[in-house]
């Protein structure tokens, strides 16, 4: 297998769907590296698979950083997005850009952030300094206050048109993909028709040139609310419980450790 790059990733648009996921740590980025997942994000979805907030509102850059260095390490042929958390990218582009040097420093091919025309300055700004930019529209999470909770975007005439005035705006900017995230299906495939870059759907229905999934939700790590949207390709929280729960009772019972 050869290392995705981001050309590598552009390239594929119209020739091979991607089916890409999140990834947090050394452990789990190594498993879907070497089971050929092109793409791995390193999420600010984090901060609720893996730091049991509400949001990804409350993802600091540290915690980013200590992410994308372990993900980096392990993977070997993904492409590594880091997603720039919420404050890293909203209070000037000074800071912006360092934060995302310091996430290619850390290991990143690339760093992800949401918005669309409001952030195309910025996007120029980085992709100018080598910086890649996979931009994410539609539903952005890190607005979760403005929205009034995780709610589909793009279901009016109106607010469609926003979207792909959107989209259009990062792929002028000189963003390499775009996130499509829980818009309707056929908006996506209108803005998946529309662009040269691939775009990256999430509950955004299957015409999109690749896909996201949160590993937790794939895998069934996730016991919680998972959208509608996700396929658990494997259910891993009941056996996971299943080992723990069987340790103990050997351990207690005294049949673990063997008598040597
Ligand atoms: O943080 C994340 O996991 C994401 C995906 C939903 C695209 O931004």
């Amino acid at each position: 297998m050869k290392k995705w790059t981001v050309a590598a990733f552009k390239a594929a648009k119209g020739i091979q769907k991607l089916g890409c996921c999140t990834a947090y740590d050394a452990c789990f980025a190594r498993l879907a590296d070497e089971a050929g997942v092109p793409c791995l994000l390193v999420g600010d979805s984090m901060g609720m698979t893996m730091l049991g907030y509400e949001t990804t509102l409350p993802v600091k850059m540290e915690e980013t950083l200590s992410a994308v260095a372990a993900v980096a390490r392990a993977a070997k042929n993904a492409l590594v997005v880091a997603d720039m958390p919420f404050g890293s990218y909203q209070c000037g582009d000074d800071l912006a850009m360092s934060n995302a040097v310091a996430c290619l420093k850390a290991g990143a091919d690339a760093v992800k952030l949401e918005g669309g025309a409001s952030v195309c300055g910025l996007i120029r700004r980085m992709t100018t300094a080598g910086i890649p930019v996979l931009a994410h529209v539609g539903m952005m999470p890190q607005r979760v206050n403005s929205y009034g909770g995780f709610k589909m975007q793009g279901k009016t005439r109106e607010a469609a048109a926003r979207v792909l005035a959107d989209a259009r705006a990062v792929e002028e900017a000189g963003a390499f993909a775009v996130t499509l995230e829980c818009v309707p299906a056929e908006l996506a495939a209108e803005i998946t028709a529309a662009l040269k870059i691939p775009t990256v759907g999430i509950g955004a229905g299957p015409v999109c040139d690749a896909q996201w999934l949160v590993m937790h939700d794939l895998l069934g790590l996730n016991e919680g609310h998972v959208p509608s949207f996700v396929k658990k390709y494997a259910n891993l929280a009941d056996e996971v419980k299943r080992a723990f729960s069987e340790y103990v009772s050997e351990v207690a019972s005294g049949s673990f450790p063997a008598a040597t």
